[in-house]
Parts: C-alpha cells; sequence; structure tokens
C-alpha cells in the first residue's frame, strides 16, 4: 500500500502536495525539477524543540553544516543562536560566509590539513577537535609558530555500537574516528608540555541516524568517567560534546524524541558542571526537505515496472550508498489512478541510480511530479556532477513565500576554467 509520509510541513489540500503554504507544483513550475524545497519553519521548530529539551543545562547547539550547507540554511540556525561544526575548510568558509563568528564555529575532521588547522587558528574558532596524537602534536607547532594558544578537545571513541548503517557508525574501535580512553588519557596529561594548547575539551560522535538512547547512554557514562579522572588531575575542561547522531523517521522506524534523549542523558551530563555541546546535522534538516522530480518515461522490463524519473544517484546519492528508504509520493495525488510497484530510477548509466525499488507507488504517466521525502540532509551536500549533470536548485520556504536559494548549475558551472587552457 503506497502510503503517505506523516508531516505537518509537508501536507495536501485539495490532493496537492504543499511545503508549508505553498503547492510544489507552483514552485517546479518556475525553477523546473530536480529541485530540493526545504521548509524554514521545520528547521526553525526542530531546533527550537532541542534547544529547550536541554534548556536546565549551560548548553550550545553546534549545527553539524555536512547535514546541509546552503548558506541560507545556515544562516536560520545562526539566527536562533546557533553555532556551527564544520569539517573542512570549505565548510568553514561557507560558515563564515553565512554570517557566522569564529567563536560561534568549532573544527572536526579526522584528516584535517595544516592549512585547515592554521585557518582554524587564524580565525580563532572556538575548538579545533583533535583525532590523534600526531594531530595535537602539529596544532600545538601550528600554534606556537603563529605565537598563539589552541583551544582543542579531543575526539575520544567511546567504543559503543550505534546500531547504525555500517558506514555512518564511528564510535566502535574498529572505526577510523577519534583515540581510545587510554590514548585520550594520555594525550591530555601532556597539557603541561604542550605550551601552546590549551585542552578545553572532551568529544564524542558514535554515528548518525541512531534510533535509540543506549548508546548515546553508555557512551556519555564512559566519557564522564574520563571528564572526572581528568579532573581530580587538575584537567579542567569546560566542554563535553557529545556530537551529533540523532535519527529520524525515514519509514517506520521508532525513534526517540529529543525529550526522551534529554530525560535519558541529563542526570550525567549535570554532574559534569561544564558547557555540555550538541552537534546535530540530520535531526534538524532531514525531514525540513524533499526532492521534486518529474517522471520521465514508464516501463516494464519482463514483470518489473520502471518510472525513469530526472532526478539520479547524482541528487540524492544516500539509496544507491546505503540502500536508504526515501518515501516517494505523488506532488499530486490521483485516486483514480491505480497503485502499481515499481523502482524508481535515475538517467544515470549505473544499475545503481535509483531512488526506491519494489515499491508500491500511483500509477505515474510522463510530466507527473514526485516528491522524494526526508531528503534535507545529506542530499544536496552529496550531489555531484557525474555524467555532467548540472545539480539541483534549491527553495526555501517560509509560510506563503518562497525563494530560490541556490539556482540550478549552469552548463558552464560544469566547465569552470576547463574552456581556459583550450588552444
Ligand atoms: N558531528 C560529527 C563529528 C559528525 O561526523 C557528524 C556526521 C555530525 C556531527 C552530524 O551527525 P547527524 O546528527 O547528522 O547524524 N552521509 C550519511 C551521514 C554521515 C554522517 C557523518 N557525520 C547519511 O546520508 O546518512
Amino acid at each position: 500500500m503506497m502510503q503517505l509520509f506523516p508531516s505537518t510541513y509537508f501536507t495536501y489540500k485539495n490532493n496537492k502536495l504543499y511545503c508549508e503554504e505553498v503547492a510544489v507544483a507552483e514552485i517546479v513550475k518556475q525553477t523546473g525539477t530536480p529541485t530540493y524545497i526545504y521548509s524554514k519553519n521545520y528547521f526553525e521548530d526542530a531546533y527550537k524543540e532541542f534547544d529547550a529539551a536541554f534548556g536546565e543545562i549551560p548548553h550550545i547547539i553546534f549545527y553539524a553544516a555536512k547535514a546541509n550547507f546552503n548558506l541560507s540554511v545556515i544562516k536560520t540556525f545562526l539566527q536562533l543562536g546557533s553555532g556551527v561544526d564544520v569539517n573542512s575548510e570549505g565548510e568553514l568558509y561557507r560558515a563564515l560566509k553565512a554570517g557566522a563568528n569564529a567563536k560561534e564555529i568549532i573544527l572536526t575532521s579526522v584528516g584535517k590539513t595544516r592549512n585547515e588547522i592554521k585557518l582554524g587558528l587564524e580565525h580563532d574558532v572556538l575548538m579545533i577537535k583533535a583525532e590523534s596524537e600526531e594531530e595535537v602534536i602539529l596544532i600545538n607547532e601550528i600554534a606556537a609558530s603563529m605565537n598563539t594558544v589552541a583551544r582543542v578537545a579531543i575526539r575520544v571513541n567511546p567504543d559503543v555500537d550505534a546500531k547504525t548503517h555500517p558506514y555512518i557508525s564511528t564510535g566502535l574501535s574498529e572505526n577510523k574516528f577519534g583515540v581510545n580512553s587510554e590514548t585520550a588519557l594520555r594525550i591530555f596529561r601532556m597539557q603541561s608540555e604542550l605550551k601552546n594548547i590549551r585542552f578545553t575539551g572532551i568529544d564524542m560522535h558514535i554515528g548518525s541516524q541512531i534510533t535509540s538512547v543506549s548508546p548515546f547512554v553508555e557512551a556519555v557514562e564512559k566519557l564522564s568517567n574520563l571528564f572526572m579522572i581528568l579532573k581530580k588531575e587538575g584537567i579542567e575542561l569546560i566542554h563535553f560534546d557529545i556530537g551529533g547522531g540523532i535519527g529520524i523517521q525515514y519509514k517506520d522506524e521508532k525513534t526517540f524524541s529529543v525529550k526522551e534523549f534529554a530525560r535519558a542523558i541529563l542526570p550525567t551530563l549535570k554532574s559534569l558542571n561544564c558547557k555540555i555541546i550538541f552537534e546535530p546535522g540530520r535531526y534538524l534538516t532531514a525531514n525540513a526537505g524533499i526532492l521534486v522530480t518529474e517522471v520521465l518515461y514508464t516501463k516494464k522490463n519482463q514483470n518489473k515496472n520502471f518510472l525513469v524519473v530526472d532526478a539520479a544517484m547524482t541528487d540524492l546519492l544516500r539509496p544507491s550508498i546505503y540502500g536508504a528508504y526515501h518515501h516517494i509520493q505523488p506532488v499530486e495525488i490521483d485516486k483514480t489512478k491505480k497503485e502499481i510497484v515499481a523502482d524508481v530510477v535515475g538517467p544515470v548509466c549505473e544499475s545503481g541510480d535509483f531512488l526506491a525499488k519494489e515499491r508500491a507507488i500511483q500509477k505515474s504517466v510522463h510530466g507527473d511530479l514526485l516528491a522524494v521525502m526526508s531528503a534535507g540532509a545529506y542530499g544536496m551536500v552529496m550531489a555531484s556532477n557525474y555524467n555532467a549533470r548540472r545539480r539541483p536548485a534549491e527553495i526555501l520556504v517560509d509560510g506563503n513565500k518562497f525563494s530560490v536559494i541556490r539556482s540550478r548549475e549552469t552548463l558552464d558551472h560544469l566547465l569552470f576554467d576547463e574552456v581556459k587552457v583550450l588552444k
């Protein structure tokens, strides 16, 4: 049975899909397809809900820009008081362009280049999260050459199973992220020798799309023990960063609310008496966005139905790379059309180019519009130009208004500076 994704931000009025108060079909009439459409009120409500859940303790949310780094999206969160967690010089650049102060930025990445560390220090970001002893030594060296003191957190890998897709699980000892507790202790204890570093925090991020609170509880427990050991030794940290990873509903997953999340970890967090940092990405953005695509062709091979649409793995990679489920529903419901089971596939020359497999969906014809739901996180940011496809436009809806927050790429964008060298 075809199901409609439940949402208060994407609803049907007279069988037509709306984002807030704007008809989706009206938007794409102007922008074409494929196009990402985001609900500004979703971003705002999700942020406020998260913030309020932890109202009892001093905390800061650093929106993980990797989930959706459109400048207008980052700015929406900044205006609510958020900071930004950046993972590269490119994301740092974006955060600054969106209007963030350096003090509202924290710098992550398991493999920061010398240049990225230098940039972080030049801008004087709130903290750099180091992921190895070698990196700590390099940060100290670079900070010394710049006559400054770097504020550094150590990312600890708490070795807990986040029970999520292996590609997005990051807190197991077999994963590349962070250092184990013993190594972290050893590094923190180097504080007196590291003249150009001040350890200000301890950090974790155990994975993404986590749908149960227990891995968080376990990891927070482990890290708080470490935090207390350090405190006893006179290494007073001011930040305890628990990363992001809160799961959302794509299909019928049973997720937890931020209130439940808070209830589970607040007692431990309170005992730390320091500022708690959160880095949610998906939670704030995934269900704020859809990808709208047009049906190009329908066909049947053997007994299999295919809907060939104009969006591809280049626009939304998640189904191809993780086998991720995204709900797909018609932009206009037509109850006279029967339901079929079909693969929804894109124009790219790969069998892995699909948005859905064996999906119950309204029988569509050429020109019908489909909405791929829950596409606000890790959608546009993972888009590529494979097959020399132009990346989609992005739209932000606010009440009864919408604006183009990034136009569809032009053919010239695809060439960049290649033309210059042609004789
Ligand atoms: N902080 C750090 C250090 C991270 O590495 C991430 C995500 C986050 C915060 C935000 O996590 P979130 O709250 O969004 O789960 N492309 C994958 C997800 C990769 C997540 C990478 N790190 C996907 O499409 O599912």
